[in-house]
């Protein structure tokens, strides 16, 4: 991997960007960090969009997706929620847009509820627990060919170009209350007022081979207003950018980019291993020293929330982050003049373009 990685530091697709020379930097707007880009909003207009729809009305709250992204054709750099990178359609692969279908709903209802029966006279679906566990088996398969990189570097992809976040879970962050939806009358779920519970579609687990519980909490994924001319049914949205942007790194929204620089040097923030290496910055809600106590769950900060979903992943976001840093004191040091702000962006840059090579020359043509 450190051979790639210095690879493409010296590759003809970097060197332009050497040059020093006048920017507009264009960071001013960020759709995604507004409230009408909020979730709770978003089920807001949507539900509002949909009993309009059956009543034969307009809905009476204001689309997001009309709002002008008053896009800057000459802007030197992208924004970072992913707008205006298609300048006739500004949201085109933005972050918090609806995710697009390339095959026609199957809603029980034909608007927005889940699909319980295929062929009506077959009755319910099977519980998804029963499929899982007979259609899925543990065997080891190991490969001549691909280390577990290739598997870590295809999550750490993932999670540059899709997240769907859950119904009640703001801003696609793991603290969803799913668990309650099994327990609605508990003192636990009580405590989350703000829970719908329509929004739970539990999994039935009666007579499991490996679980105790009847029920596997499982709670449906956020509804977003549709954009304008879509048909009226329910839509789930990419909290994300779909573009390979490097955005699991720095974030889709600058109120998180923000709060993983250093804003000196063009710095992204870090913290100090057992042997002084660099880390992951910590997320700000871990409990205190959790670093220092083995039972207690530590997770990092990065891009993208799930970071420290498992180790193998945390891993490839710290070589990215630590990349970060090494290009930014090479810029630097070419480059005596720029501004925190240009070193971030270049090196920005160069992130986007070490992730496409990786992806694109050592996983997708292997
Ligand atoms: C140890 C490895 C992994 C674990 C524990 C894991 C875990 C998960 C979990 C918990 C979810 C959310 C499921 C839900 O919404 O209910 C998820 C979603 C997903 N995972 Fe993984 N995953 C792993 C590896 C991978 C890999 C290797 C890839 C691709 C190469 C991948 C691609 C995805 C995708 C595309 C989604 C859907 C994302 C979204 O739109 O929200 N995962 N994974």
């Amino acid at each position: 991997m450190h051979s790639l990685f210095s690879y493409i530091t010296k590759s003809y697709f970097y060197k332009p960007f050497l040059i020093s020379r006048r920017h507009s930097i264009h960071l001013a707007v960020n759709t995604a960090d507004t409230p009408e880009f909020r979730l709770s909003n978003f089920a807001r207009v949507a539900r509002g969009q949909m009993a309009a729809a059956r009543a034969g009305a307009r809905g009476i709250l204001p689309n997001p997706f009309t709002i002008d992204q008053n896009c800057d054709p000459n802007a030197e750099f992208r924004r970072i929620n992913g707008t205006c990178n298609n300048l006739q359609q500004p949201f085109r692969g933005a972050a918090k847009i609806p995710l697009e279908r390339l095959q026609n709903n199957t809603y029980e209802d034909g608007v927005e509820s889940p699909t319980r029966t295929f062929f009506r006279s077959a009755g319910d679906l099977p519980s998804a627990r029963m499929v899982s566990l007979v259609v899925h088996e543990t065997t080891s398969n190991l490969s001549n060919r691909n280390s577990h990189l290739l598997m870590n570097f295809g999550q750490f992809t993932d999670h540059d170009v899709t997240l769907s976040p859950e119904a009640n879970a703001e801003g696609g962050e793991e603290e969803s209350p799913k668990e309650i939806c099994c327990e609605p009358n508990s003192a636990r779920a009580r405590a989350f007022s703000t829970v719908e519970f329509s929004e739970c579609f539990n999994i039935p687990t009666p007579n499991d081979p490996f679980l105790n519980d009847s029920c596997m909490p499982f709670i449906r994924s956020a509804i977003s207003p549709r954009l304008p001319g879509a048909p009226e049914v329910r839509f789930q949205l990419n909290d994300l950018t779909a573009f390979v942007d490097a955005s699991q790194v720095y974030g889709v929204t600058l109120n998180r980019a923000n709060s993983l620089r250093e804003f000196r040097g063009g710095l992204l923030r870090i913290s100090r291993g057992l042997n002084n290496e660099e880390r992951l910055p910590p997320r700000r809600d871990n409990p205190p020293d959790c670093f220092t106590i083995s039972n207690m769950e530590c997770r990092f900060a990065a891009g993208d929330s799930r970071t420290s979903e498992q180790a193998g992943l945390t891993s490839v976001h710290t070589l990215f982050l630590r990349e970060h840093n090494k290009i930014v004191r090479e810029l630097v040091k070419l480059n005596p003049t720029w501004s925190d702000e240009r070193l971030y962006q270049v090196s920005l840059l160069h992130s986007t373009f070490l992730q496409i090579y990786c992806l694109y020359m050592h996983v997708l043509i292997v």
